[in-house]
C-alpha cells in the first residue's frame, strides 16, 4: 500500500503528516506494509527541508523532522500510489486537475475522528499557534488512519 500526502508547498502540512503517520505505522508494526510520501502541488520549495517552525514543533515532541526534502506532485505521480490524501479542498481540486482518478483521491480529514472543518488549515502565513493546531489534527487523524490500515491490511493484500 502506497500513500501520497499532498499540500501546497510541501514544507508544512504534508511533511508533518508524513513524519507523524510514519511514526504511528512504525509503532503499529505496519511500516513494511504501508509506504508514505509527501508532495506539494506547487514547486517553489522543491529540494528544501521542512519549514523551520513545522520542524521545531515536531522536534519538540520527539519526532525526527530532518529527512524531509520538498517534492512537487505532477501529472502521473499518482501512478506510484494507491491513495492520494489532500490536505485541503484546493489541493484536492488541483490534484483532480492533474488527473488523479477520483477512486484514489480523498481529503486527509476524511479520516479525522473529530471532523469539523474538512481542511487542514495552512499555517504558513500565520503564527506558531497554527502549527500546534495543525499537529493536533494530524496526530489524531494519523492515529485513526493507522487503525483503519491495521484492520484493512488483510483486505488490501487479498485484493491484489
Ligand atoms: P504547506 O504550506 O502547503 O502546508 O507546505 C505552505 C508553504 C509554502 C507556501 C504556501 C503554503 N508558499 O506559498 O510558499
Amino acid at each position: 500500500m502506497r500513500i501520497a500526502i499532498v499540500c501546497l508547498g510541501n514544507i508544512c502540512r504534508s511533511p508533518m503528516a508524513d513524519v507523524v503517520l510514519n511514526a504511528r505505522l512504525e509503532a503499529a508494526g505496519l511500516a513494511e506494509l504501508v509506504h508514505v510520501d509527501s508532495y506539494g502541488t506547487g514547486g517553489w520549495h522543491v529540494g528544501n527541508p521542512m519549514d523551520e517552525r513545522a520542524a521545531a514543533r515536531l522536534t519538540r515532541v520527539g519526532y525526527d523532522a530532518t529527512a524531509h526534502r520538498a517534492r512537487q506532485f505532477s501529472a502521473g505521480t499518482d501512478e506510484d500510489y494507491d491513495l492520494v490524501l489532500a490536505m485541503d479542498q484546493q489541493n484536492l481540486d488541483d490534484l483532480r486537475d492533474l488527473g488523479v482518478p477520483p477512486e484514489k483521491l480523498e481529503l486527509f480529514r476524511d479520516h479525522d475522528p473529530q471532523p469539523g472543518d474538512r481542511d487542514v488549515p495552512d499555517p504558513y502565513y500565520g503564527g506558531t499557534d497554527g502549527f500546534s493546531h495543525v499537529l493536533a489534527i494530524i496526530e489524531r487523524t494519523a492515529e485513526a488512519l493507522t487503525d483503519e490500515l491495521a484492520h484493512d491490511g488483510g483486505k488490501e493484500e487479498t485484493r491484489r
